[in-house]
């Protein structure tokens, strides 16, 4: 079965071949992207607009990019992929209409994948995939959540943010530095710089017998801290860079040993842009190693939005017989789309 993957929710177009087997994990063919990140630099952020209409120009030449680079034709495509939500509207109707219409001009099925669900299961696009059950930690730009994975839409909520999102707070933490967007690499290439011990900022939630978190407190400890430096800002930047970002690390890590400890699991899962961190991976991985605990992260370039882990969600979704991929190519997209929502029954 040979499954086209169409990425569309936010800022990067992706395109991506996926092949699977009756058994086995699928296996990627062939993934390309597009990262719209220079057009909205100059805007400090997202335009959703614009990235719709960046979306519309990307999706084709991308999907024929892939196909060249498989050796596969289009009519070769057994089922037609894309992401029907969480995501910006607009952006997420441009890949729903062009996988439903190539759907249809072909003759294939379609299927809506759930974003989230994309990211959780990317780890099983890298040369070492996990084995269910595993705890995944999903930490993205919109969202940060503890979930118990027993398999393929079996995914119970543990935690999750009650305001901002782990990656929020690195890109609104960026911004109140100057530092564009988006911020959480460039804040933490500019930590590499600087102490995280320099100054002490909260580690909201921390200790609060949960598995929530809470970032918004912190973006206001940065930015009080910022004022309090005055002119000394400039010189102290890497300091407060890097403490933000061991602020950060520490409540994710500390959340999801508590995590492993509450399910009994030894295996974790992490996925989202904030899973290419390295200063989490680093930790999470030091504090894994002690507990005997395996660490599975997706490879690095499908950290953030990809094409090949909507493609995978699709094609492990068919395999263990989850969903049938439609012949209806009518449409909607989900901007909003709790995770948990997802139930081993077949959605509709
Ligand atoms: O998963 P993703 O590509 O998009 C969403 O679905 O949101 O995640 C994007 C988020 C952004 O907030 C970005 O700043 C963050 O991931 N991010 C990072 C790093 N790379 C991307 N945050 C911290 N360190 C990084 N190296
Ligand atoms: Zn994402």
């Amino acid at each position: 079965m040979l499954v086209l993957g169409i990425e569309s929710s936010c800022d990067e177009t992706g395109a991506a071949l996926v092949e699977a087997g009756a058994v086995g994990v699928p296996r990627l063919l062939a993934d390309a992207l597009h990262s719209q990140i220079e057009m909205h630099q100059a805007y400090g952020g997202v335009v959703p607009e614009l990235a719709s209409r960046d979306h519309i120009r990307r999706v084709l030449p991308l999907t024929e990019q892939v196909l060249q680079a498989s050796g596969r034709r289009l009519d070769e495509v057994d089922v037609v992929a894309y992401t029907r939500g969480p995501g910006l509207a607009g952006a997420l109707l441009v890949g729903a209409g062009v996988a439903c219409a190539l759907g249809a001009a072909l003759d294939k099925p379609v299927l809506g994948v759930h974003h989230l669900e994309g990211h959780l299961l990317s780890p099983f696009l890298s040369a070492d995939p996990p084995q269910f059950p595993f705890v995944a930690l999903l930490v993205s730009g919109g969202h940060t959540q503890l979930m118990r994975v027993d398999g393929v839409g079996r995914y119970e909520l543990l935690g999750e943010t009650i305001d901002d999102a782990a990656g929020e707070a690195f890109d609104k933490s960026a911004k109140l530095l100057g530092l564009g967007y988006p911020g959480g690499p460039a804040l933490s290439r500019l930590a590499q710089q600087g102490s995280g011990t320099a100054f002490k900022l909260p580690r909201p939630l921390l200790h609060s017998g949960n598995l929530d978190f809470s970032f918004a407190g912190l973006k206001t400890a940065v930015m009080t801290q910022a004022k309090k430096l005055g002119d000394e800002l400039e010189a102290r930047k890497a300091d407060l860079a890097a403490s933000t970002q061991a602020a950060i690390v520490d409540v994710l890590v500390k959340k999801s040993l508590a995590a492993l400890e509450v399910t009994g699991l030894q295996r974790i899962v992490v996925a989202g842009g904030v899973g290419a961190n390295s200063l989490l991976r680093e930790q999470l991985n030091a504090a894994c190693a002690k507990r005997s605990v395996r660490v599975h992260y997706p490879e690095l370039q499908l950290c953030t939005d990809n094409g090949a882990m909507i493609a995978m969600a699709a094609a492990m979704r068919l395999q263990a017989g989850m969903q049938t991929a439609s012949g209806v190519y009518a449409f909607d997209v989900k901007p909003r789309w709790p995770l948990a929502e997802l139930s081993q029954t077949a959605l509709s």
